[in-house]
């Protein structure tokens, strides 16, 4: 998968396979096209729901139309099943009505996560960045009327949703509120409500993304994780719910669901969906057949053997992890195929390339 480079749209019925296999592999590899951790903006374009894998509705269905309906949705999911792919494909840039804004919280200061008001200072410091970068010049105007609030206009750390570069006077509204001076917490809330009222007023859903929490999980730079995620979820929740009643979807760690501070915000974060596992070695080709579109110009299911999606399946039922029970593994099963000069991926590639994972775990 090259990054940067858009997706197409993938054939609806696979074709057979023309050239010699090896060719088709080594434009995969060079495509690093089971790339098991795509940027961010790139997880929508490889996504498959999991409703259609499944055949259901509890999981892409149900978070749009809890989100179109103003809900706090809990994703449940360990690392790798998907949350960040889920919430991507269902917030994509082809959405229409919703309007995602993500906020990190994780790297950024500890206060955000844990006081509603840095949290809301945050949110307001984001859309003025992504203001920024959507309408430079206008904004550029905009904080010329406000310096004293407003940092360095050129300070451009990051993307600005694609709903805001279609509503170009939205933008410039959400700039000059962005940019007001609001020197009280008080003021600060209202501040980030207003911004959340000027969306809401432009017939879009705004929707809070918070899709890096379950790091506070296993990073080692936050000393006090488990109190970080006591007030993230005790104070900075409930904010979302009652000052600012916006819709939001977090990610989150089931190792939470037993937490007590977590069960405390019960009431705040009022849906919760769980991601569901990847039913059988057919769905696990069709999300590697998703794969091959990009660097192949079509996608094809004759690239990897019925024996080794088995072996794919088999492996991460016994712990699911996209990330790393399937693409990883399919990952270094391709090199291994390339390597031996095979047409496709075979059972025996899938086999080795888990010994030798193994090997370094
Ligand atoms: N249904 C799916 N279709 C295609 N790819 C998927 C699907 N589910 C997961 N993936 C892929 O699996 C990998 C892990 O998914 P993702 O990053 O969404 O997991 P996560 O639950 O957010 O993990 P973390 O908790 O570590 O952030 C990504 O490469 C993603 O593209
Ligand atoms: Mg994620």
């Amino acid at each position: 998968m090259t990054p940067g480079k858009p997706k197409r749209a993938a054939r609806a019925t696979p074709a057979r396979a023309q050239g010699p296999g090896i060719e088709l592999l080594r434009r995969l590899q060079e495509g690093h096209a089971f790339n098991p951790s795509p940027r961010h903006d790139q997880l929508y374009a490889v996504h498959v729901p999991y409703d259609e894998l499944t055949g259901g509705s509890s999981c892409e269905a149900a978070l749009e139309r809890a989100l179109r309906q103003g809900r706090r949705v809990a994703l449940v999911g360990a690392s790798g099943t998907g949350k960040s792919s889920v919430t991507e494909h269902v917030l994509g840039p082809l959405v229409e009505g919703l309007a995602p804004l993500r906020v990190p919280v994780t790297m950024e200061r500890t206060g955000i996560a844990t006081d509603p008001v840095e949290f809301a200072r945050h949110l307001v410091a984001l859309v003025g960045r992504w203001v920024d970068v959507a309408l430079p010049q206008r904004s550029r105007d905009a904080a010329d009327l406000a310096p004293a609030r407003r940092g360095p206009a050129t300070h451009k750390v990051s993307v600005a949703p694609t709903w805001m570069e279609t509503k170009v006077e939205l933008a410039y509204e959400l700039s000059q509120a962005a940019a007001l001076d609001a020197p009280t917490s008080t003021q600060v809330v209202e501040q980030a409500r207003g911004l959340l009222d000027l969306i809401r007023g432009d017939e879009l859903v705004p929707v809070v993304v918070l899709d890096d929490t379950d790091r506070w999980l296993s990073t080692s730079w936050q000393p006090d994780n488990p109190g970080v995620r006591a007030a993230f979820f005790g104070r900075v929740v409930r904010v979302l719910a009652e000052e600012l009643d916006v819709a939001a979807v977090v990610a989150v760690h089931p190792t939470y669901l037993t937490d007590a501070d977590y069960q405390a915000s019960a009431g705040f974060l009022d849906t919760t969906l769980h991601v569901p596992q990847v039913p059988d070695a057919a769905a696990v080709g069709r999300i590697l057949h998703r794969r091959t579109a990009d660097d192949l110009g079509e996608e094809r299911d004759d690239l990897i053997s019925p024996e080794a999606l088995q072996v794919l399946f088999e492996h991460y039922r016994h712990a699911p992890n996209v990330r790393r029970r399937l693409l990883l593994i399919a990952n270094a099963a391709l090199t291994l195929a390339v390597d031996a000069g095979a047409d496709r991926i075979e059972r025996n590639h899938c086999i080795a390339a888990i010994t030798q994972e193994n090997l370094v775990d």
